[in-house]
């Protein structure tokens, strides 16, 4: 039923009555639609919960946009990101239209669905603006990570699967351990596949996050596992263009030390909880979405 999804949120645009908006709309790639499937699988298919997921993937949409011109990030899915076909001002005012829309319809659902998705909102924002702010210094605290990438990803997800709990009359407590557990666990996979996926498509790795100074989970590690003297010299390295001979002195580091098995080891801790508590509950096709994001390559 993600297509219902997909034509609400059309309808949606189309309200907005304005051609650019449409044709700009139609060249944004949907993406895997993660959201609008946990909202349908826990939820079902009535039309709160349809309305529901679509304003929810307008709300991530609009946050995609914003994240890119922020990262200055010139692709989206394999793709030249908005802001790299029709420059910033286009991607942020794309993004604050499908954003207030979002919320337009969202206030027609129900006060406490409202309620819930509009704080996460709140959060990703502060959880983003985090993100820029640590990206300016050689970050290490692991805490101050996990608490950085649950508000900018995990807060929407939490969000999503405990307002689905609420539509459906279930008790969202687990729902939200679900989807707070799955949004950092596809937040610190997304990290670990800025440093491996490159190596698989261009056959060198970029390591974009670490030369925009984000110090993300498979730096923590490294860094931790490093004596001195090379701990100084990752640190000298952070934040800047790194040279071939760098580059593959990182990824030597990263190998030797086993940090991409040890994070990813920490992400599939989090979604083997999650499985758990969907078992638990008879949520097989919940269990199924957690089981294939440990398993995503892309
Ligand atoms: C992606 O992070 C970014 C997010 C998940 C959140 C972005 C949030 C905002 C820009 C603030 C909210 C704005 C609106 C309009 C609701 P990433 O850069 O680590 O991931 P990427 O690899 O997908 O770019
Ligand atoms: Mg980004």
């Amino acid at each position: 039923m993600l297509s219902a999804v997909e034509r609400k949120i059309g309808q949606f645009v189309e309200e907005l009555d304005d051609k650019e908006v449409s044709a700009l709309y139609a060249k944004l790639p949907h993406g895997k639609r993660l959201r609008a499937k946990l909202i349908l699988k826990i939820a079902g298919t009535s039309l709160p919960v349809i309305k529901t997921a679509a304003v929810v993937e307008m709300i991530h949409a609009a946050s995609l946009l914003h994240d890119d011109v922020i990262d200055d990030a010139y692709t989206r899915r394999s793709k030249p990101s908005l802001n790299a076909l029709y420059g910033n001002k286009t991607a942020i005012m794309l993004g604050d239209i499908l954003y207030a829309k979002g919320f337009f319809e969202l206030n027609n659902i129900s006060p406490e669905i409202s309620k819930m998705i509009s704080n996460s909102v709140v959060q990703l924002s502060l959880g983003e603006l985090k993100d820029v702010s640590l990206s300016k210094s050689f970050n290490i605290d692991k805490k101050i990570y996990l608490e950085m990438i649950y508000q900018k990803t995990a807060s929407l997800m939490e969000a999503c699967a405990g307002a689905a709990a609420l539509l459906a009359n279930k008790d969202p407590k687990a729902y939200k351990i679900y989807g707070r557990n799955l949004g950092i666990a596809f937040q610190m996979i997304d990290d670990i596949l800025d440093i491996t996926m490159d190596t698989q498509t261009l056959g060198k790795p970029s390591l974009h996050d670490f030369v925009e100074g984000k110090t993300t989970l498979p730096y923590i590690y490294l860094y931790e596992a490093l004596d001195d003297e090379n701990k100084l010299k990752l640190k000298s390295l952070h934040g800047k263009k790194l040279s071939d001979n760098n580059t593959e002195w990182i990824m030597l580091m990263m190998q030797e030390n086993n940090i991409i098995k040890k994070s990813y080891q920490e992400a599939k801790t989090l979604i083997e909880e999650a499985i758990t508590l969907m078992n638990e509950r008879g949520e097989n096709a919940l269990s199924h979405i957690a089981m294939a994001m440990i398993e995503r390559d892309f």
